[in-house]
């Protein structure tokens, strides 16, 4: 397998460049969280400075690009040693880009005063996204079609839903098919880290939670559609969070008591969206419904209890639980599988105890040995 490496599990690298001293503190309240963030104030002092850094994204203010020209940096970009950033400027409102544009395309992004945290965190994000993608060109078959499918189809659902169209549910099956010969071949592990160089973080935990439940039904014996029911449903589950706001979804402390039940929300918008769709799977629909359900009837939307809860059900908590505790977010790094199976042990009564034995089982002898040394250290 390729070597699993630390690179996508630290913070992405910004180099933010302001003379305005307001805008710097702006910027780092807004990116810190998020990023490894450098500030420079002066930016012909700050070119080798930036350089030496290697960062992936360069933040600058038009005002010191001396008329849309970045001479302070470019064109040597030998000095960045191979990683060559993406830039997001920021004109001050009446005024333009220069020669920015045509120069930097799609590699850059354009803002304009007044900016918002999230229009910057966007920007940055959109980028570095972009960056994951074309890196997955790279990787093998195996690993990139698995991984551009299901991105390709987030998107493309995503496209849906803002246009107020339905949700094509046999896309999604169908983008999940290499998904699911890759998790037959062994390839989980592999797919579970690399994703999380991809930086929409819905994308990244629905991917996942569809790994971890084709890995989960696989080892139980499901094959054929059952099989890409279960991965397509992962990859639904958790739709309507794309109509939760962002600043709910993405907030990094704890949820107020009024943004608890806007967060919960997401099942009934997941559900509402699916149900609009002509081809939903029973099967999916379950994942989407239940998957925060418990069986003490603590869960949501619908307090189900015990019995109530079938096998899907209960397999869907398991994985879902299971995959946000293990990915990284903003403000959690990413638990080491032990210790999210240790939660998930001490919610004894709310989740199949038996279950998670015999996914923790499958989970635990399918993992590379190289990749458990490198989490344990
Ligand atoms: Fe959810
Ligand atoms: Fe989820």
């Amino acid at each position: 397998m390729a070597p699993i490496t630390q690179d996508t599990l630290t913070p992405p690298k910004v180099c933010v460049v302001t003379k305005n001293e307001e805008h710097g503190k702006l910027y780092m309240g807004a990116l810190r969280r998020q990023f490894d963030i450098s500030l420079f104030a002066d930016a012909s002092q700050a070119g080798d400075e930036i350089a030496q850094a290697r960062p992936d994204v360069i933040l600058v203010e038009t005002e010191i690009t001396q008329g849309g020209r970045i001479g302070w940096l470019s064109p040597d970009w030998a000095r960045f040693k191979g990683k060559t950033p993406s830039f997001v400027f920021i004109a001050k409102k009446g005024e333009g880009f220069g020669d920015l544009m045509p120069r930097f395309g799609k590699g850059g992004r354009y803002l304009t005063w007044p900016v918002s945290a999230k229009s910057v965190t966007d920007a940055i994000l959109d980028l570095i996204s972009g960056e994951a993608e074309k890196a997955w060109d790279d990787l093998p078959e195996k690993h990139k079609k698995p991984l551009k499918m299901t991105v390709a189809e987030y998107q493309s659902i995503s496209d849906h839903i803002a246009k107020g169209e339905p949700i094509d549910c046999n896309a999604a099956s169908d983008s999940c098919a290499p998904l699911a010969e890759a998790v037959k071949q062994g390839e989980h592990h592999s797919l579970l880290h690399m994703v999380q160089s991809h930086h929409n973080y819905t994308y990244v935990h629905s991917m996942r939670v569809a790994t971890l439940l084709t890995l989960f039904g696989h080892a139980i014996g499901m094959k054929g559609d059952d099989l890409i029911i279960l991965s397509a449903g992962g990859l639904l589950h958790d739709v309507g969070k794309m109509i939760t706001p962002p600043k709910i979804l993405d907030k990094p402390g704890k949820l107020s008591e009024d943004e608890w039940p806007i967060m919960k929300n997401h099942v009934i918008e997941s559900i509402t969206l699916l149900d609009r769709a002509t081809d939903l799977t029973k099967g999916a629909r379950i994942i989407a419904e239940q998957h925060h359900e418990k069986l003490d009837g603590s869960g949501y939307p619908l307090g189900l209890k015990s019995t109530e809860l079938n096998e899907l059900a209960r397999m869907s908590v398991i994985a879902d639980i299971f995959g946000a505790l293990t990915d990284r977010r903003s403000y959690k790094p990413a638990f080491p599988s032990e210790k999210a199976f240790a939660i998930l042990e001490d919610m004894n009564g709310a989740v199949d105890q038996n279950m998670l034995a015999l996914f923790k089982d499958i989970f635990l002898s399918t993992q590379p040995e190289e990749m458990s040394a490198q989490l344990a250290g």
